[in-house]
């Protein structure tokens, strides 16, 4: 018998795909570069010339069985010890490669950090507004999702909430900054909030209680803003990478998780990834782009698009009378829709062919996504039709 429970996800897809979904059918009447879709997070700029050349050496001058056969379960012995290596000299860490475990991008990373502290029937907060892809990602593995409601006047965390919705029960906290759909950065005042929390909470209950950290946007931070990583203020924080934003490569499907080496049974926290990997089937991501990012490590794409996209974008919501909080990092904003219902706004944008995300699916209501990372010239042009749309639609 075919299960149910899959059978069902099947009528609730993704609202995301759906209007990108949307875009490209319209992209195929009037031509993909006359609609204005802001709804998909796929990076936009050229991977790093380098990373191309790499790949291209590597297959060149290297042993075919060496690029193409299985890596090691933990990943590729080079690849972690120069992840290890490259963390330490950024944030000041000390891993080991004992600490890394490769894996297919911050999904296949928050996967195997989720299952390794939890199990069916815990606990996991998440923070509104948070990546829809959290539901199946933490409910699929049995612990049972639950969302902090926003802060909406920074979208930091809203402490208050978080504290009355801790309890015995709550194994693991997943956080995603810098954020999607908010591309607000936690502050060092956050995370210190966040961890001395969590601290006394673990005293109190008696077990521990983890940080699984997403940052897939953590290299893409603007001018002036503060990004702590989050791992040197709480001991037990698995950090969840992936490359997939910052060399524009998500396609090849690389990240990793990188264990605290101070975070309870830190030294099995891979080993056991292995195990997890057995039984989802996901063994390792393919070794010719562990390899090629590993010689590349210290570089990313050229980000600096996005934030002269968040720039233009910010600047025309403001003088439209937007509520926006300024994005301090990724390529997304997070406006308040200008009506209560932000499906009906979204919907309403689409006439002026402005694909933008409603916030329903982030957590809270009344807001809306846009992903700029699209060509800057693209940008301008959607802002005539921002303007057009916002005149005759709300008179503004
Ligand atoms: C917050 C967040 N987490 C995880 C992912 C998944 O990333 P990856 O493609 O590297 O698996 C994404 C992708 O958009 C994301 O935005």
């Amino acid at each position: 018998m075919i299960n149910q429970e899959f059978k069902d996800m099947i009528q609730a897809p993704s609202v995301i795909r759906a209007l990108a979904g949307y875009a490209n059918r319209r992209g195929k009447e009037i031509g993909y570069e006359n609609v204005f879709d802001y709804s998909l997070g796929n990076p936009s700029v050229p991977v790093p010339e380098e990373l191309t050349k790499t790949m291209i050496e590597l297959l060149n001058t290297k042993d075919s069985a060496y690029l193409h056969g299985y890596s090691p379960n933990p990943g590729n012995p080079m690849s972690r010890e120069v992840t290890a290596d490259h963390l330490n000299r950024v944030f000041g860490m000390d891993y080991t490669m004992d600490h890394i475990f490769m894996t297919s991008g911050a999904a296949g990373a928050v996967a195997h950090a989720l299952r390794c502290v939890t199990k069916p029937g815990d606990e996991v907060l998440t923070f509104a507004p948070y990546f829809p892809e959290y539901n199946p990602y933490v409910n699929k593995t049995g612990a049972i999702l639950k969302v902090v409601p926003a802060d909406t006047t920074s979208f930091q965390i809203n402490f208050d909430a978080f504290e009355e919705m801790l309890n015995p029960n709550v194994q693991a906290v997943l956080i995603n900054t810098p954020n999607n759909p908010s591309g607000i950065v936690y502050s060092t005042e956050t995370i210190q909030k966040l961890a001395s929390i969590l601290e006394s909470k673990q005293k109190e209950y008696g077990h521990d209680i983890f940080i699984i950290s997403d940052e897939p946007y953590r290299e893409i931070v603007f001018a002036g803003v503060d990004a702590p990583y989050v791992s040197k203020f709480y001991d037990n924080t698995l950090s969840c990478y992936s490359y997939s934003k910052s060399m524009s490569i998500p396609g090849e499907r690389l990240g990793y998780v990188a264990v605290n080496p101070r975070a309870t049974d830190a030294n099995l926290i891979v080993p056991m990834c292995c195990q997890i990997s057995r039984g989802t089937g996901h063994n390792c991501p393919a070794s010719l782009i562990q390899i090629a990012v590993a010689k590349c490590i210290d570089l990313t794409s050229d980000l600096s698009v996005y934030e002269t996209n968040m720039n233009l974008i910010y600047n025309e919501l403001v003088d439209l009378g937007f509520e926006v909080v300024k994005p301090g990092g990724t390529f997304y904003i997070f406006p308040k829709a200008l009506e209560d219902d932000a499906v009906a706004f979204s919907e309403k944008a689409k006439k002026y062919d402005l694909i933008l995300v409603p916030s329903d699916s982030f957590g809270v209501k009344g807001y809306f996504r846009m992903a700029y990372c699209i060509d800057t010239e693209k940008v301008e042009r959607s802002l005539v039709a921002l303007r057009e749309f916002v005149k005759k639609e709300y008179g503004r």
